[in-house]
């Protein structure tokens, strides 16, 4: 293990100093719906609880639940997979890091785009400590993957490409053109894997289109797809996640689970079967799914009023903001914007190495706050730009 950021934000430290005094603060930081998760979820898990789903499952989980995410996956995502090839996980992080766990051998290279979701690269530096990691910048102008660059570094080394769309924290949404690019590296390169985070698939906007990498490949013999229903079913607290995995991999799956965390809460299982009840036709997906929508436009109209370029998300529950005119570091505009206007963004740095003069701001609040939160923020800037 080489964990090389156990390092605290000022902005961190300085956000815990005034929750603790008890201010208010506005969040832009975090990406949790603003929801609670749907009733019939929590309905179904208490009564799951009663029934007596309070034992140890199969390591794998539930098959009942198994079953409903194959059902989802084929009609959502053209994508016809066996359930046995379905694993149950605690939130898509330890999905994430059972498949690094399942893969990575000593000398493997990833390649990860940069910015990127903060957990992927320590998830790597904790399974395999010599995996030698790309980091591609996205193209600063609209946070798009220069596809010249990934084929500079790509050879027979690299084990893994990890993809997610909706992008953390740039709200870039792979199209047409990055999957044909994909699919193209995918059949030159055999020893080359896919890891395809999609847990804002739901929350797309202004038209754009989530498009299903597992339809686009000749096969899915290495092919990953994780997933979760923190976002999509506002249960972030629940720590409920699934992945998909090629059959080659099924079984050290498998195994790794069944020693490490045995399985996900019974019960948690059986209630989520609700979930596919109304699937992405609930209420609660359209509800903040228009919040999102809102707080986005929102933002971006009230950024180009005050001529402030910003790249408008094409999905997802984040926007990543160009600060270099305030000439501050990412750490220091969020701990100054906090103590000055009580309004918490991520600074960009936690995100990537090039990223430090850009920060990221969550819209997943209430369309109320959220106008609170930017109205606060662009009269901020404006204030340090002009300084
Ligand atoms: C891209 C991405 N993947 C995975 C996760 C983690 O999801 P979970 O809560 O299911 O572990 C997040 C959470 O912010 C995320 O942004």
């Amino acid at each position: 293990m080489r964990l090389n950021r156990p390092y605290e934000s000022a902005f961190s430290k300085e956000a815990k100093k005034l929750v603790d005094s008890g201010a208010s603060i506005i969040s832009l930081g975090l990406g949790e719906p603003n929801f609670q998760t749907p009733k019939i979820i929590q309905e179904m898990t208490i009564k799951a609880m009663e029934e007596g789903y309070t034992r140890y499952c199969d390591p794998m989980g539930l098959k009942e639940l198994r079953e409903l995410i194959a059902s989802k996956l084929k009609t959502e995502n053209q994508l016809n997979i066996s359930y046995n090839n379905i694993l149950i996980t605690t939130g898509a992080k330890q999905a994430f890091l059972l498949a690094l766990q399942s893969l990575l051998k000593p000398g493997d290279e990833v390649i990860n785009f940069s910015p990127s979701f903060l957990s992927f690269i320590p998830a790597i530096e904790i399974v395999e400590s010599t995996t030698l990691i790309h980091e591609i910048d996205l193209t600063r102008k609209n946070f798009r993957i220069n596809w010249e660059e990934v084929r500079s570094v790509v050879s027979q080394k690299t084990k893994l490409i990890i993809l997610n769309s909706p992008h953390n924290p740039t709200g870039m949404v792979l199209n047409k053109f990055d999957i044909e690019q994909i699919k193209a590296l995918y059949q030159e390169f055999p020893n080359l894997h896919i890891l395809s985070d999609e847990v804002y698939e739901y929350f797309v906007f202004d038209g754009h289109v989530q498009h299903s990498i597992a339809s686009s490949l000749p096969d899915t013999d290495r092919l990953f797809i994780i997933n979760s229903f923190s976002k999509s079913f506002a249960m972030t607290g629940w720590r409920l996640g699934y992945i998909v995995v090629p059959e080659g991999y099924r079984n050290t799956c498998g195994e790794i689970l069944k020693h490490s965390n045995m399985n996900v809460t019974t019960f948690i299982q059986k209630g989520a079967c609700a979930a596919f009840l109304e699937g992405r036709s609930c209420s609660y997906i359209s509800d903040f799914h228009s919040d999102l929508q809102t707080n986005a436009d929102l933002a971006s109209s009230h950024f180009s009023d005050n001529r402030i370029s910003f790249t408008k998300p094409q999905g997802g529950f984040f926007g990543f903001l160009d600060i270099s005119e305030s000439g501050l570091t990412s750490d220091d505009y969020a701990v100054k914007l906090l103590k000055a206007k009580h309004v918490a963004v991520n600074p960009g740095f936690q995100m990537g190495r090039n990223w430090d003069d850009y920060i990221r701001i969550s819209f997943s609040g209430s369309p109320e706050s959220i106008h609170l939160g930017i109205n606060k923020l662009v009269e901020f800037h404006l204030e340090v730009c002009d300084a």
